[in-house]
């Protein structure tokens, strides 16, 4: 089981010339094996939400669970991609991939096992002596989601890791998460400023208020997990496109 609750979560910034309330009151469940999609305004405290849940940050007041047990700190059971990519340089991609296994003590054939799994997953066989430099940011970002997965985690904490890269490459590293989380179902948090990717991705979409990060509104993505590209022409996407397009405007003028 992989659900995580924050509950009635706070988290204030203090540094010598500023206090910032990121979070306040901030509660959320997400269930167990869940893709939660998580949209707000700039600055609001998403990736504030997402390092406490990883266990980066703790929580001013207020309780993060991970199936009931508090998360005092960073663990194996949760993995992070952040948009810049977390790859060494000085290792091949097969290296790479098995480094958090490596790290966690798993014997050398397991490994080689997933590391030959998740490469074969997000479509990068062919790359495993290559290094990093060699990569497009594409392929980078692919490694990436490998080593996230590889390493065996129940979480798995995904920050705008797309962000950077141009429409299809987007679209395909879409396609390549949807098969590894299908082939690995986990509990999924993934923080965006893109609406579609949230809808195509998620089983929830979760609207933030403007800081402090506070749950504004919640959708259901009624779509089965069959989903492909051209789902985005379905005129009930469309719909929900604009629904939370409008919710991230009200909340994003109530600001201003
Ligand atoms: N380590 C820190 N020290 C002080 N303030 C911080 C720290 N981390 C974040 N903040 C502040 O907390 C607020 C929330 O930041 P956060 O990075 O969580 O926003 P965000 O929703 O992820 O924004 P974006 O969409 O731009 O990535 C901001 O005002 C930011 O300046
Ligand atoms: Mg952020």
């Amino acid at each position: 089981m992989a659900q995580i609750t924050i509950d009635s979560v706070a988290k204030v910034f203090e540094t010598a010339r500023k206090r910032t309330v990121a979070l306040d009151q901030t509660s959320l469940t997400i269930d167990h094996h869940e893709t939660v999609c998580v949209v707000g305004p700039s600055g609001c405290g998403k990736t504030t939400m997402l390092n406490l849940i990883a266990g980066f940050l703790r929580p001013t007041a207020g309780t993060i669970t991970l199936d009931g047990r508090t998360v005092g700190g960073p663990a194996a059971d949760r993995a992070v991609v952040f948009q810049s990519d977390a790859v060494f340089p000085w290792l091949t991609v097969a290296d790479n991939v098995g480094f958090g296994p490596r790290m966690q003590g798993m014997a050398r054939a397991v490994r080689a096992e997933r590391i030959a799994r998740f490469l074969d997953l997000v479509g990068l066989s062919d790359f495993a002596k290559a290094y990093p430099k060699e990569l497009s940011g594409g392929m980078r970002k692919r490694v990436d989601l490998a080593r996230a997965y590889a390493s065996g985690p129940d979480v798995l904490l995904l920050d705008e890791p797309f962000g950077a890269l141009d429409l299809f490459t987007k679209e395909s590293m879409w396609t390549a998460l949807k098969r590894v989380a299908d082939a690995e179902p986990k509990t999924i948090v993934f923080v965006t400023h893109d609406i579609e990717e949230a809808l195509f991705l998620g089983d929830r979409v979760i609207v933030m208020t403007p800081r402090p990060a506070r749950v504004h509104g919640i959708v259901d993505v009624p779509f089965g997990p069959d989903r492909d590209l051209d789902l985005r022409a379905d005129p009930g996407f469309q719909a929900l496109r604009m629904t939370i397009a409008h919710s991230l405007r009200e909340v994003h003028d109530d600001a201003s």
